[in-house]
C-alpha cells in the first residue's frame, strides 16, 4: 500500500493544533480571553500519568492555561466532588477533564455528572450524551470526533455510506455511532455478541474498530476500497525479549493491502484525541463567554 493511503493522524493533529493556537491568539487579543483546561488525575496509573503530562504540555503549547490536580489513590469520592465544585465555580477554568479510570471506590458516572455540562470537554456528561444523540450543540467526545474529522477530510461527504463500528463503549462506540448517523451514514454497531462479525465488517465502506483486542480484525474482513479507522491501542510483547510494542485492533499489514485508506497504530487516532480536547476547550471557552465559535 502506498503511503498516501495511510491516514497520518500525527500530521493531522499538528495542523489542528496550529489552528487552535491561532484561535487562542485571537481570543486573547480581541477578547482578553485565555481558555483554561483543568485536568484531574486520581491515583498512580502509569498510562494515565503519561496522558495527563502530554495534555498539560500541549495545552500550554497552544497558548492556553493548564491546571493540573494530582490526587492520591486514597482520595474519597466526597473530596473529589468538592474539587469539581470548585472548578465548576472558577471562571478561569473553561474545561474540566477527570482522567479515567478512577479508583474502584469512586463511582465514575457520579463524578462525570458532577462536572458542569458546559465545561465537560470530554463530552461524557449525560446531558452532552443526550444533546449529541438529539443533534443539539453538545460537547462531543474527543476520540470519536477526531475520527470523524479524519474521515471527512479523506472522503468529503459521508452521506449514504455504510459504516460499521466494532465496539459499543460510552467513550467511543456509542458517540461514534451518533456522529456517523448525523453525517448521514447507515450505521451498524457490532460487539462481542454479534453473529458472524467478519460478514458484518465486510459490508463497511467505513470500518471503525474500537474493541481493545489486539489485531482482531483481519484483512479478509475488509471490503476492498474501505476506509479503516483503528482506535485500538494494545501493548503486546515485541520480538525483542522483554520489550513491548503497540498494535491496534486491526491487523495492519493485511488490512492495508485491501483498504483504500487506514489509520496506523501508533500515529493514527491517538494523536487526534488530545488535539480535539484542546479544540473542545476553545469551543467551551467561547460558549461560556458568549463569543462566536471559531471553526476548528
Ligand atoms: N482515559 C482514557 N481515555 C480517556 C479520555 O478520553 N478521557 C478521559 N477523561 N479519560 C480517559
Amino acid at each position: 500500500m502506498a503511503d498516501e493511503n495511510i491516514i497520518d493522524g500525527k500530521a493531522f493533529a499538528e495542523t489542528l493544533r496550529g489552528r487552535i493556537g491561532d484561535a487562542v491568539t485571537s481570543l486573547k487579543n480581541d477578547h482578553a480571553l485565555t481558555p483554561g483546561l483543568a485536568v484531574v488525575l486520581v491515583g498512580e496509573d502509569p498510562a494515565s500519568q503519561v496522558y495527563v503530562r502530554n495534555k498539560g504540555k500541549q495545552t500550554i503549547a497552544c497558548g492556553m492555561e493548564s491546571f493540573e490536580h494530582r490526587l492520591p489513590d486514597s482520595t474519597t469520592q466526597a473530596a473529589l466532588l468538592e474539587l469539581i465544585a470548585q472548578l465548576n465555580a472558577d471562571d478561569s477554568v473553561h474545561g474540566i477533564l477527570v482522567q479515567l479510570p478512577l479508583p474502584d471506590h469512586i463511582e465514575e458516572q457520579a463524578v462525570i455528572d458532577a462536572v458542569d455540562p458546559e465545561k465537560d470537554v470530554d463530552g461524557f456528561h449525560v446531558i452532552n450524551t443526550g444533546r449529541l444523540a438529539t443533534g443539539a450543540a453538545a460537547m462531543v467526545p474527543c476520540t470519536p470526533l477526531g475520527c470523524l474529522m479524519m474521515l471527512q477530510d479523506r472522503l468529503g461527504d459521508l452521506s449514504g455510506l455504510e459504516a460499521v463500528i466494532v465496539g459499543r463503549s460510552n467513550i467511543v462506540g456509542k458517540p461514534m455511532a451518533a456522529l456517523l448517523i448525523s453525517a448521514n451514514c447507515t450505521v451498524t454497531v457490532a460487539h462481542s455478541r454479534t453473529r458472524d462479525l467478519p460478514a458484518v465488517c465486510r459490508r463497511a465502506d467505513i470500518l471503525v474498530a474500537a474493541v481493545g483486542r489486539p489485531e482482531m480484525i483481519r484483512g479478509d474482513w475488509i471490503k476492498p476500497g474501505a476506509t479503516v479507522i483503528d482506535v485500538g491501542i494494545n501493548r503486546v510483547p515485541a520480538a525483542e525479549e522483554g520489550k513491548m510494542r503497540l498494535v491496534g485492533d486491526v491487523a495492519f499489514e493485511e488490512a492495508a493491502a485491501v483498504a483504500s485508506a487506514i489509520t496506523p497504530v501508533p500515529g493514527g487516532v491517538g494523536p487526534m484525541t488530545i488535539a480535539v480536547l484542546l479544540r473542545n476547550t476553545v469551543i467551551a471557552a467561547c460558549r461560556q463567554a458568549g463569543i462566536a465559535e471559531p471553526t476548528l
